[in-house]
Parts: C-alpha cells; structure tokens; sequence
C-alpha cells in the first residue's frame, strides 16, 4: 500500500487536434505532471496517429515534460528527431527491439530518459538484464494502438511483479501504466507498485478535463 501521488501523464492521442494549442495550454494549467505523446506508424501497431511535426508544435506550447511513447518498428531511426522535437522521456517497444540495449543508450546519449514499453503479452521478467539501464518501464494495459479500450486487469499482477524486481535491484525506474487508466481502477494501480499513469479518454472525454486530472492526482 502507499499514500503517495501519481505522475499524471495525460495523452494527447485523446485530444482535439484541430485545438491543439489550447488543450496543451490546459494541461499546462492542470495539475498534470507529463504530456504523454503517442506515436503510431501504422506497421507495429495498426493505426497511425503523427509524427515529429505535431511533436514540436505540442512542444511550443508545453511547460510539462514530453513523455514520447513509440509505438514504431525500427525506432533507432526517429529518436533524434524526437529528442531534436522536445522530448524529455523516449519510450521504445521491447518488442519492436532485437537491440534494446543499444536503443537505450542511443536515447540516453541524446540527453533524454529511456524507457521501455511492454505489450499486454510480454513477460516483465524479461526486462531482467536490462533494468538497470532503463529509466521507465511502460506497461501497456491494453494491446496499443487506440485510446478508448478497456483495461486488462492481469495488469495488476505485471506490476507487482516488475516492483519486487525494481526494488530487489534497488533500482529507481518508474513503472507507468497505459491504457483504459480511469478513476477506479488508479488507487489499485498505485498500490501494486506503478508510479505514473496516462489517461487518454477518461481525461479529454470527461466534461471538466482539468478536475479530471485533478481528481486522478489526488486517488
Ligand atoms: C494506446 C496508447 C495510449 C492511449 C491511452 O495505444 O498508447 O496512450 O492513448 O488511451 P486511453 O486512456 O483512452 O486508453
Ligand atoms: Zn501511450
């Protein structure tokens, strides 16, 4: 159990683009901690969203960190740019890396955070010779690729199982937990061991967004 507060990292994936400006501007107001920013190529996950131009233009408006989830085969050949487009945090899909390794220093040596992402299948023990390398570990709740999907409730236990690994390791990498994230399902999350949450729908479909997010600082 813990009383400690999320990171609260909203995705945009969720938001209206035709006002992209003004919902960056009210996350900058909200109490959200990130802005979580979901690539998709169309090739690893079946649906594109954008890419590096709308990456910036969040960027010119931001004041919260860019959390950057790559959900693209081959990222090595995009993460400069991404970090070049304000990315504070890059986030690659092991399954999209026979050389996480490598992925993870090429994103470190760019000044920005690495993490990883694992899809619903993907076993955390095999993050096991890696951790120590890796700043974020983002578990996906939902196979990626859309917002709006229902949440995989064995996520609770890939969570408590990649805490009793983190901190038999002594290790400060951050577990964030993404897809179907909503108010019920936030406190049991936090207490299995994640340490930041995105919200997609459950944020920009609600009436009041910012005391959306609000309420989900304070579970
Ligand atoms: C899914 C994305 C998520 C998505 C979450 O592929 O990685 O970040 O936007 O959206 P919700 O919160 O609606 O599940
Ligand atoms: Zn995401």
């Amino acid at each position: 159990m813990s009383d400690r507060s999320p990171i609260i990292a909203p995705s945009i994936l969720a938001a209206d683009f035709a006002n992209i400006q003004q919902e960056v501007e009210m996350l900058n107001r909200s109490e959200a901690d990130w802005i979580h920013v979901d690539v998709m190529d169309g090739e690893f996950v079946p649906n594109i969203s954008f890419g590096i131009p709308v990456c910036k233009a969040i960027h010119r408006h931001a004041q919260k960190p860019l959390d950057v989830h790559l959900m693209i085969i081959k990222p090595e050949r995009y993460v400069e740019e991404f970090a070049k487009a304000g990315a504070e945090i890059i986030t690659v899909h092991y399954e999209a890396c026979p050389h996480l390794h490598r992925n993870l220093q090429q994103i470190k040596a760019l000044g920005c955070k690495a993490g990883v992402s694992l899809n619903p299948h993907t076993n955390v023990e095999l993050l096991e010779d890696t951790l120590q390398d890796i700043d974020l570990v983002l578990i996906m709740s939902v196979n990626p690729g859309f917002g709006g999907q229902q949440f995989i409730e064995r996520t609770y236990t890939k969570v408590k199982k990649l805490r009793a690994m983190i901190n038999a390791a002594g290790s400060n990498t951050i577990i964030e937990v993404d897809g179907g994230v909503n108010i019920d399902n936030a406190r049991p999350l936090l207490d299995a061991g994640a340490d930041a949450l995105v919200a997609g729908s459950f944020v920009f479909r609600s009436e009041n967004p910012e005391a959306t997010i609000a309420a989900l600082k304070a579970v």
